[in-house]
């Protein structure tokens, strides 16, 4: 009996529970392939797995069927490094405000409920397998310009660089951004700017981010733009799905930084 030994690995980790789903999953073999969904059925999911350790149950179960397990991206499972990137019922992340996949859990979900999952849909994210999407774009967004260039040496002592309270703040929210790309899949144009306005955001409320402040803005949406992704039409669906709650704010900001360096290099 293939299904026991998943049902005994449940219960070895104590987390043995009596929800019973179908899953609607998209496959996909790579970028070229067609992909499609296909249906499973899990029995003994315990309300308090985290999504990820059901697909993980999932998965053995597939493995001792002789089947394929399902490609998803995770690493910290913590809600840090933005890696659990899907679709669940249409929602990325899933139906809570404020969460990552590997922070939600099966408790949001009922027995006998039917949960599709499918990757980001968006053309700057390429399907890899299943449910990854390859976000280099995102990389190579931060490499036109989301850096400081300083030379390295012994830290300075934190009180050198006074730095006032709100920018301390505005600028620590901006950084909370984990480049998960969730903004990217909830928005109908597929716009990257809530994850672009938070980064240049991050660094142009601080005094050691002012020295590159106009020429970052101006290439890092110019890479924005070579990527593919789409403009904003201000529906702040992004903001809206952010597992970090972005704020819309930091558009606004990224217009205004933006703006600015195209008067400054212009006056030159
Ligand atoms: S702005 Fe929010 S949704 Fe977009 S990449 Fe950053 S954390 Fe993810
Ligand atoms: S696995 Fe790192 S944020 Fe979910």
């Amino acid at each position: 009996m293939p299904r026991l030994k998943v049902e005994s690995d449940i219960k070895n980790i104590g987390m043995e529970g009596n929800m019973s789903l179908s899953l609607k999953v998209w496959r996909q073999s790579n970028k070229d392939a067609a992909g499609g969904f296909e249906n499973y059925k899990l029995d003994h999911v315990s309300p308090d797995m985290s999504f990820l350790e059901m697909f993980d149950v999932l998965n053995e179960q597939l493995i001792e069927e002789g089947k394929e397990p399902v490609s998803f991206d995770h690493d910290c499972r913590e809600g840090i490094c933005g890696a659990c990137s899907m679709y669940i019922n249409g929602r990325p992340h899933g139906p809570l405000r404020g969460v990552t996949t590997c922070q939600l859990h099966m408790r949001s979900f009922k027995d006998g409920d039917t949960i599709v999952v499918e990757p980001w849909r968006a053309q700057a994210f390429p399907v890899i397998k299943d449910l990854v999407v390859d976000r280099d774009a995102f990389d190579r967004v931060i490499s036109a310009g989301g850096f400081v260039s300083v030379n390295t040496g012994n830290a300075q002592d934190a009180n050198a660089l006074p730095i006032a309270k709100e920018a301390a703040d505005d600028a620590f929210a901006a950084a909370a951004c984990i480049g998960c790309g969730a903004c990217v899949a909830a928005c109908k144009n597929a716009s990257a700017m809530l994850f672009v306005s938070a980064k240049i955001s991050q660094l142009a409320l601080l005094p050691q981010g002012q020295a590159e402040r106009s020429i970052r803005a101006e290439k890092m949406v110019a890479q924005m733009d070579a990527e593919g992704f789409g403009a904003c039409t201000n529906t702040g669906a992004c903001s809206a799905e952010c597992p970090k709650e972005i704020s819309l704010e930091n558009i606004a900001r990224m217009n205004r930084e933006y703006i600015g360096a195209k008067f400054s290099s212009s006056a030159v």
